[in-house]
């Protein structure tokens, strides 16, 4: 994929009713849950990121029928579910791209199979940390290489896996997910206990699918050889993607943005917790439950932001935010601290280091530290930024450039398609004011 470079010119004022992309997590594992399903699942409003693409890739690698239908406005993807031991050995390397969730997903699911298969990605995935999902899958039984426990890695057939009771040592949904798709077809029960809460899509989704499965808190449970039966899925929009337009809306003066159809599921809305604190107005309506899960509409209205401390619960629940909280801590009033943040590091990017330096460019004060930063609010003034080719790092700078002094250049935006391909187009609509080049 080429470079893409966004220039970004300060904007006038937020307005009007979108929905931003479809949630990624979701869409993930509705690909996943559907093609080991029985039967047609399908599936609207799917993120048509090119992460989800690759994953959708990798199952028709493995034999699964994925098509979506003609209709442009209204895109439905029907996936023929081949059963829990339907899937083929896939013949060729997986590339899942930029995707640690598809990756360590599919790693998780595979690991119980009866074939070969070789999991890669692009050179970002390819510096992501895999032995916290390694050292679990190994407890099962399953025979996973890797040189220094990072991509690729190599699935040999196994004898069949062991259900285990694991406590993760890092709090993350895919490691929990990853254990939890290699119990389907191991013997016995597999039980998870979290450290803390993360995000809980993939038990959702598998009760959704019928699949038994027990969670009480951060103890989960299930037992395999279950089956799982397909199901329609509407997948809302992303609270990771809204939340580019919620800060936007903050922090340039006179916005009011409607967001509709927006996924607020409790362990996500760590970005509404945190911006309320700093004094953001963010209104929720038309709450409801859409597939198991929380949905609304939110109504963002500019506000004067003031720092605040942000650590524990705050960032897990906000983790993939941070960026964009860190954009609204820098136009705030005051000092913001966070702390509690050194999964940041490990990310599509290292995003401390991603986040300082980019705002150090834009003349604000930042303390890089081991697991956070310390930022002083303050003007913008005109950069040229990197944004490592991390789609969340040039959408935060994009939000950024609207409270510039001048204009703002971000440098390698090609990823921004992994998660929201419509990002600049739905940008613009809304009164902010960015090329891509
Ligand atoms: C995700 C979980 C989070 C998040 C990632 C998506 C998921 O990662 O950062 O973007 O879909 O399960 P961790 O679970 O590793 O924290």
């Amino acid at each position: 994929m080429s470079a893409v470079i966004y220039h970004t010119h300060p904007s006038q004022k937020l307005h009007g009713q979108l929905r931003v992309a479809s949630d990624k997590s979701i869409s993930h594992r509705a690909v996943i849950l559907g093609s080991i399903a029985n039967g047609k699942t399908s599936i609207t409003n799917l993120l048509e990121g090119e992460d989800v693409l690759a994953n959708i890739r990798a199952f028709q690698a493995m034999g699964v029928n994925i098509i979506r239908n003609i209709d442009e406005q209204d895109p439905i993807y029907f996936i023929d579910g081949v059963g829990m031991d339907g899937l083929e050995s896939p013949g060729q390397d997986l590339d899942l791209g930029n995707s640690g969730t598809a990756f360590r997903l599919i790693t998780g699911l595979l690991a119980s199979h009866k074939f070969s298969s070789t999991l890669t990605g692009d050179e970002s995935l390819l510096q992501r940390p895999m032995s916290r999902i390694i050292e679990p899958l190994r407890q099962m039984g399953a025979i996973i290489d890797s040189e220094n426990g990072k991509p690729p890695l190599s699935i040999e057939p196994c004898n069949g896996l062991t259900g285990i009771q694991y406590r993760p040592v890092v709090a993350s949904a895919q490691v929990k997910s990853a254990v939890l798709l290699a119990g389907l077809r191991a013997s016995g029960e597999t039980r998870l206990i979290e450290s803390a809460l993360t995000r809980d899509h993939t038990e959702k989704l598998l009760s959704g699918f019928g699949y038994p499965i027990s969670v009480s808190g951060t103890d989960i449970c299930l037992e395999g050889g279950h089956a799982l039966t397909a199901t329609q899925i509407d997948v809302p929009a992303d609270l990771s993607s809204a939340a580019f337009f919620i800060v936007a809306a903050l922090i340039v003066p006179g916005s009011r943005l409607e967001l509709k159809d927006v996924g607020i599921n409790p362990r996500r809305t760590g970005i509404l917790t945190i911006l309320r604190r700093m004094g953001a107005d963010i209104e929720i309506t038309h709450r409801r439950i859409q597939g198991g899960e929380d949905v609304a509409d939110l109504i963002i209205t500019s506000s004067s932001l003031n720092g605040c401390e942000i650590s524990g619960d705050d960032v897990a629940f906000a983790i993939d935010e941070m960026p964009v909280i860190c954009i609204a801590a820098a136009a705030a009033n005051g000092e913001t601290i966070i702390h509690g943040a050194s999964e940041l590091r490990v990310k599509e990017s290292d995003r401390i280091k991603a986040v300082t330096e980019g705002l150090q460019r834009l003349g604000i004060e930042v303390e890089e530290r081991v697991d956070g930063m310390k930022i002083r609010g303050g003007k913008f003034l005109s950069a040229e930024i990197d944004s490592y080719r991390d789609h969340r790092i040039a959408m935060a700078f994009s939000v950024a450039g609207m409270i510039a002094k001048g204009d703002i250049k971000i440098m390698n935006c090609e990823n921004v398609a992994t998660s929201f391909p419509n990002f600049v187009e739905l940008a613009n609509q809304a009164g902010m004011w960015i090329t891509a080049e």
